[in-house]
């Protein structure tokens, strides 16, 4: 083959990977109510963004993926999306989003929106249109029983809140009417059921690419989709949802290919075959990402268990098949704080745990100073317990916290005591700290494509109950070792290789004797394998 010919082959295997870009991305979640409040308002908004974009390049992050910014009720947090092609007013007009999408390419940073696809607020006018008992354009948008008395079987409803003769079927809270994508296989002793391909799911999945065209037209770089794998109804192995999904991804490798695409599935064998790049190990679902971070015994609080994790981790990796990639969060929007969890040093083997595993790692605001999570606040927009991790970020030690000029008592969500904390600001004159640590850790991974969203991986020890855990990534010619020790005692196993050069250490020692690997408590390390041979 020629090298043009080459070129071609190389060419298309990126595009069925999707974006180049994602090879070495490393997100920073953005809520961006509690970011940075540019105009004083107490809550933040997109200038507020745009003004610490460089503090996010800083820590090495090169991607975004901000929660949803679009005209909402704000029941739940923007969830709840009263009108797909405006964002909300109070982050800004959609010029200044546009602006925020330039500036973040400007410093070569991509950013992704959060889409909903899977129900509206019961503002939305398409909501309004088919509350009417008339048939009009909207009938079909949502899910309608066919009579008031009837309910959808497994799952809430909007009732008796117009003349309409059905029941609504709502997703999660009562006010998130569902729209309607159809059901797998309609039952047909339920006629309101409709098929994936009748005209009113048809419109529907067409005005959601029209959105999505909408934003990646005025700049966006793709998006988080939110509760991807429900939006066909009945659909038990999730092959709607995979069909469905297939068809936003032609679309989006015609129009847009550079689009990235993560999903809020956490079923990695089912979202990337649906064609989404990425998926996230959530705190929900078969994956066991609590046993790591979130649990009565974390692992990475030193005395817990990894191997439940390792072994789904691994049936779901080599189910995808290296067709996307597998993304595992330091926590979202929807969890605890890690620092709730994990405390101290801990927190940086927890994070050279994260920076170092395949797939892109997200990183939520604040999570890279380990700010806390805020104990017993009043939910917020629909927050209820999720509130707590949701609390303004803390930029310095200027009245509250450098996030917003407004008074104390208007801030979007209280704050901790700035006492008791520390912040940005802190964290960035200090060698030792955990940001410093996690810029450190985010270098050595982008100096090393191994280490990289692409990199294969082979767990060496992680087994019940026991630590150290330890793995191998690799790839072409580059091999490393990463151990990580997050209990207070030694610990050792026995590794096949020849422990090379360190490229990262953090804590004690790492020493291989008579073919056995110690390892000091609360300890973690990278080390080239050379050479590649068996002792
Ligand atoms: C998942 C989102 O992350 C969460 O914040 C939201 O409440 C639900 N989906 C409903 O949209």
């Amino acid at each position: 083959m020629g090298s043009a010919g080459k070129k071609e082959g190389k060419k298309q295997k990126q595009e069925k990977l999707g974006p180049a870009w994602l090879d070495n991305a490393i997100f920073y979640e953005i809520y961006p109510q509690s970011f940075r409040d540019s105009n004083g308002d107490g809550i933040g908004d997109f200038h507020g963004i745009m003004e610490k974009l460089d503090y996010i390049k800083e820590l090495g992050c090169n991607a975004i993926w901000m929660n949803p910014c679009f005209e909402s009720p704000f029941g739940d947090a923007g969830y709840d999306v009263s009108n797909y092609y405006k964002a909300a007013p109070r982050y800004g007009t959609n010029e200044d989003l546009k602006r925020l999408f330039d500036e973040v390419h400007k410093r070569e940073m991509h950013i992704l929106l959060d889409l909903v696809p899977g129900h509206t607020s019961v503002n939305h006018e398409w909501f309004r249109q088919s509350l009417r008992p008339e048939q009009n354009e909207y009938t079909d948008r949502y899910i309608w029983t066919d009579s008031i008395w009837k309910e959808p079987a497994g799952y809430g409803s909007l009732r008796g809140i117009s003349d309409r003769n059905g029941s609504c079927m709502v997703n999660f809270f009562s006010h998130q009417p569902a729209l309607n994508y159809g059901f797998y296989k309609p039952d047909p002793e339920e006629p309101w059921q409709q098929a994936m391909d009748a005209p009113g799911p048809r419109s529907t999945l067409l005005e959601m690419m029209n959105v999505m065209r909408f934003w990646l037209g005025l700049g966006c770089d793709g998006f988080r989709v939110d509760m991807a794998g429900q939006l066909v109804k009945g659909d038990v192995d999730g092959k709607g949802n995979i069909a469905l999904w297939q068809e936003v991804r032609e679309f989006l490798d015609r129009e847009f290919p550079e689009a990235a695409m993560v999903s809020e599935w956490g079923e990695p064998d089912k979202s990337l075959q649906g064609g989404f790049h990425m998926d996230f190990l959530l705190h929900f679902g078969p994956s066991h990402y609590n046993d790591l971070f979130r649990c009565e015994k974390p692992f990475f609080a030193g005395e817990g268990d990894v191997s439940k994790f390792v072994e789904k981790y691994l049936d779901s990796y080599q189910k995808a098949g290296g067709k996307g990639l597998i993304c595992i969060p330091s926590g979202n929007h929807d969890m605890a704080r890690l620092a709730k969890y994990v405390k101290g040093d801990r927190l940086k083997l927890a994070f050279a745990f994260l920076l170092t595993m395949p797939g892109a790692p997200f990183i939520y605001y604040g999570d890279e100073i380990g700010m806390p999570y805020v104990e017993k606040l009043f939910s917020v927009e629909g927050g209820y317990d999720r509130t707590g991790a949701r609390s303004p970020m803390l930029w310095d030690r200027t009245p509250n916290a450098g996030f917003s000029s407004a008074p104390k008592e208007e801030l979007y969500i209280p704050q901790p005591e700035l006492a008791d904390v520390s912040t940005a600001a802190d964290q960035m004159e200090d060698r030792d700290s955990l940001r410093s640590e996690i810029q450190r850790l985010i270098s050595i991974r982008q100096a090393h494509k191994a280490l990289q969203s692409r990199g294969e991986i082979e767990f060496v020890h992680a087994r019940e109950g026991v630590y150290p855990l330890a793995y191998l990534r690799f790839s072409g010619e580059e091999r490393y070792l990463v151990v990580i020790n997050p209990s207070d005692r030694e610990e050792a196993f026995t590794g096949k290789f020849l422990l090379g050069d360190a490229v990262y250490t953090f804590g004690g020692r790492v020493k291989q004797q008579r073919g056995k690997v110690h390892v000091d408590p609360c300890t973690a390390g990278i080390y080239e394998i050379q050479p590649w041979v068996v002792v």
